[in-house]
């Protein structure tokens, strides 16, 4: 049986954090051999909220060189930067023509944004309709997206549709998969892990900062012999790196008294680094040799390119492009 196409996106927005690791990488990593999986980092939709140049071009390269370093394997899979497959682009302008404007002004995502901030230009108010040409060029049968991104893959499919209905079936329909039954990851404040909250604990980040950040993650002042609750961000992190046994173990030493914090902290702090050890190292190494890096990014775009030009090739001859 033909292997189901998966794609996802992610804008390079600094450091990767065990968040998104946990929340959806991973994920993407496990899919590489049970699908044909496509991951690109979508440096044009970041347009809409960077605008210095090398923060850009830095975010771009650590973006492409961590999921790399993470598992993602670029023979396997197809792994590329946004900006390096034009025919995508071109597709946007066409697919423009076959979204409502009113569908765009019921945007969520477009309204808070705008609320929070983000300048109101038309490369925000069209995000969308890149987001369904990055989706569409590669004919993906399924799309794995957080909560957040849902209202955008309903777009995709309205407009896949709207096409497919004037010029015949161009396109694939892609399913979207929202992942329900993942946990939210607390940060080291208790709230959800998230860059804007400056409450994460990076992958990359140096020994001196991860220590601190855990050293930082928020604890109540039970006594040193009350047991403890595991109801807590620095239970349910430290649980993110134990099997069944083990957290079963430590859920053990939180209802005995005598536990320290400060322990589990450390401790902590020796699985993290322990985990992501190899993975480390190989960032380090792309650092040292970005030039692999850039030769990873031409093998990914030469394979997007195939599929995204026979797409766009196709799109064309169906709306009457001589
Ligand atoms: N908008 C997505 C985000 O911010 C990133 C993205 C861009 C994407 N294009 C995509 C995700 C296509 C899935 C499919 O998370």
């Amino acid at each position: 049986m033909k292997k189901k196409r998966i794609l996802s996106g992610a804008q390079p927005s600094g450091l990767l954090h065990i968040g998104n690791y946990f929340g959806m990488i991973k994920r993407m990593i496990d899919f590489q051999d049970s699908s044909d999986l496509f991951c690109f980092i979508a440096n044009y939709h970041s347009l809409t909220s960077i605008s210095n140049k090398e923060e850009l071009e830095k975010n771009t390269f650590n973006a492409f060189s961590d999921l790399l370093a993470l598992g993602l394997d670029s023979e396997k899979s197809t792994v590329w930067v946004q900006s390096h497959v034009p025919a995508v682009t071109e597709l946007t302008w066409i697919l423009s023509n076959f979204t409502s404007v009113g569908l765009m002004q019921r945007s969520t995502s477009y309204k808070d944004k705008v609320a929070h901030g983000l300048i109101p230009n038309m490369g925000l108010f069209s995000y969308p309709v890149l987001m369904a040409s990055d989706i569409l060029s590669f004919q993906s049968d399924i799309v794995p997206v957080g909560k957040d991104q849902k209202q955008h893959l309903e777009m995709t499919r309205d407009i896949a549709i709207k096409f497919n209905n004037t010029h015949g079936p161009v396109f694939t329909i892609p399913e979207i998969d929202i992942d329900e039954s993942s946990e939210i990851i607390f940060g080291i404040d208790g709230k959800k892990m998230s860059k804007s909250y400056n409450n994460t604990i990076p992958i990359f980040g140096s020994e001196e900062y991860m220590k601190n950040q855990i050293m930082n993650i928020v604890t109540d002042s039970a006594g040193l012999n009350e047991p403890k609750d595991t109801d807590t961000p620095l239970f349910n992190m430290y649980t993110l790196f134990l099997n069944d046994d083990e957290k079963n173990e430590l859920k053990d030493r939180y209802a005995t008294p005598g536990l320290k914090y400060m322990s589990i902290k450390n401790e902590l702090y020796e699985h993290i680094m322990d985990y992501f050890s190899k993975q480390r190292a190989l960032k380090q190494h792309s650092l040292d040799n970005p030039d692999d890096i850039f030769d990873l990014m031409d093998i990914g775009r030469k394979k997007a390119e195939v599929i995204a030009s026979d797409t766009l090739s196709n799109v064309k001859k169906a709306i009457g492009m001589v």
